[in-house]
């Protein structure tokens, strides 16, 4: 069905489908992620509002992918991101802002002595892994199986459906354990002794760390001498400064960062302990270790987005503001569930600094058709939600704006509950990204 509103979105997203696979260069940005109603190409960014190819207007709480921490278009970020635009962005030695930066982050990373910057989070969560390896001279990783993701390289993408391309023998040397399972660990770490280089997970995600059970896993993993990597992609500058590290009070060996950090600028940070972190440097006398190298690593563009995104959120309360504003969605979004009687099926849970909606059928279980429901008719009240990124710029009225928009899609999520999901929702419902077909 062609919709009025996305008639250029449309055309665009056939042209893309033609000229790239998938369509687009990030899977969840993808036309199978996206009710048939919904904005197909943005074109602008301002605050918490976007505009489309269409000129209809949205309050986004994407915010590209999470990276948009600050805002978009943020006047600080991008008067500096500008400057170094004008300056040449890329040379054949280091810039000086490379230091800068890095003295910075050391600096409000308690566990990190060195940093080094890629452009992508899958980079460094890689370059953690392979650092872990040559440190310990070991080979098998243990990942948290309910952490949706960690790298598009295959010792990750190999543990998914989607693993096509990779052999079996590289994903073998992943092994998973579950999250507040501290005994799925402890066999890991007895099935294969003295072979588990690496520990990787986000610290936290919806689901709250049982008590000791993060500190657990920092004993077991200096018992058995494997490095403990976390990733703090998402949990990072959102659950404390820099990350939950902080807020829960255990130190990794190393730890990665990006998205929120450069405020929708290109970084990612590999950080931690010296000793491990220099087997990648020049002034040791042991095997060297390929660590992290790319011709675009330090733009300086996008370092001095980092720059002055780290600088805004040490010199406010921004922490405190995405925790205040969270809370007020929760709530709000509680009453208003609440009211339409269907606070069972349409929930928020989560922490407040990083909420997370799900969407069940009417078995209660989490549905996809639901899901594809709840994200039509916020669209169709000009709001997009995919999940909750809460930024700098979301306050008072855009939490009073969405909750304006809940009110309307609960009738309409409802009467779905009541006459069968076919009877609200238009064209197909959203896929999950990794499944083995199309
Ligand atoms: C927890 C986590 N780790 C790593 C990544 C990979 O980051 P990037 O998409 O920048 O490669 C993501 C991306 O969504 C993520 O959520």
């Amino acid at each position: 069905m062609k919709d009025e509103r996305f008639l250029r979105s449309a055309d665009l997203t056939k042209k893309a489908a033609r000229l790239i696979p998938a369509g687009c260069h990030t899977y969840s940005k993808g036309a199978d992620q996206f009710p048939q109603l919904a904005p197909g190409f943005i074109q602008s960014g301002s605050g918490a509002w976007v505009k489309d190819v269409d000129h209809n207007t949205f309050l986004d709480w994407g915010m590209g992918l999470r990276s948009v921490s600050l805002g978009y278009d943020y006047s600080r970020v991008t008067r500096k991101v500008m400057e170094h635009v004008c300056r040449g962005s890329n040379f054949t030695r280091p810039s000086p802002i490379e230091v800068e930066v890095a003295e910075l982050l050391t600096d409000i990373i308690p566990s990190a002595d060195m940093v080094k910057f890629a452009k992508n989070g899958s980079d460094v969560t890689t370059a953690a892994i392979r650092l872990s390896r040559a440190y310990t001279g070991r080979k098998r990783i243990a990942y948290c199986k309910e952490h949706p993701f960690f790298s598009f390289d295959d010792w990750f993408i190999g543990t998914t459906p989607c693993d096509n391309g990779i052999p079996d023998q590289l994903s073998e040397l992943s092994v998973p354990f579950h999250y507040n399972d501290i005994a799925s660990l402890e066999r890991i770490f007895q099935q294969y002794p003295d072979d588990i280089a690496a520990v990787i997970m986000e610290p936290v995600t919806g689901e709250r760390p049982a008590a000791n059970f993060l500190q657990r896993v920092r004993q077991l993993t200096q018992k058995h001498g494997a490095v403990l990597v976390f990733d703090e992609m998402i949990t990072g500058f959102r659950f404390g400064l820099p990350g939950a590290q902080t807020a829960f009070g255990v130190e990794p060996d190393l730890s990665t960062f990006g998205k929120a950090i450069g405020n929708g600028f290109s970084c990612a940070v590999l950080a931690g302990k010296r000793e491990i972190m220099e087997l990648g440097g020049l002034d040791h006398p042991h095997t060297r270790t390929f660590l992290l190298s790319a011709t675009n690593a330090a733009e300086t563009h996008s370092l001095a987005a980092v720059q002055e995104t780290v600088l805004e959120f040490r010199e406010k309360d921004i922490i405190g503001h995405i925790e205040r504003t969270g809370k007020k969605l929760m709530d709000g979004w509680r009453q208003v569930t609440a009211l339409h009687g269907i606070g069972r099926y349409l929930q928020i849970g989560g922490y407040p600094n990083s909420p997370v909606i799900v969407c069940k059928d009417e078995q209660e279980s989490p549905s996809l058709a639901f899901r594809t429901i709840f994200l039509q008719e916020m669209i169709r009240e000009s709001v997009l939600m995919p999940y909750v990124s809460i930024s700098y710029s979301h306050g008072g009225s855009e939490v009073a704006k969405t909750l304006g928009a809940l009110d309307q899609t609960c009738k309409a999520y409802k009467k779905a509950l009541e006459q069968g999901a076919q009877s609200v929702l238009v064209g197909p419902a959203v896929k999950p990204v990794f499944r083995k077909f199309n």
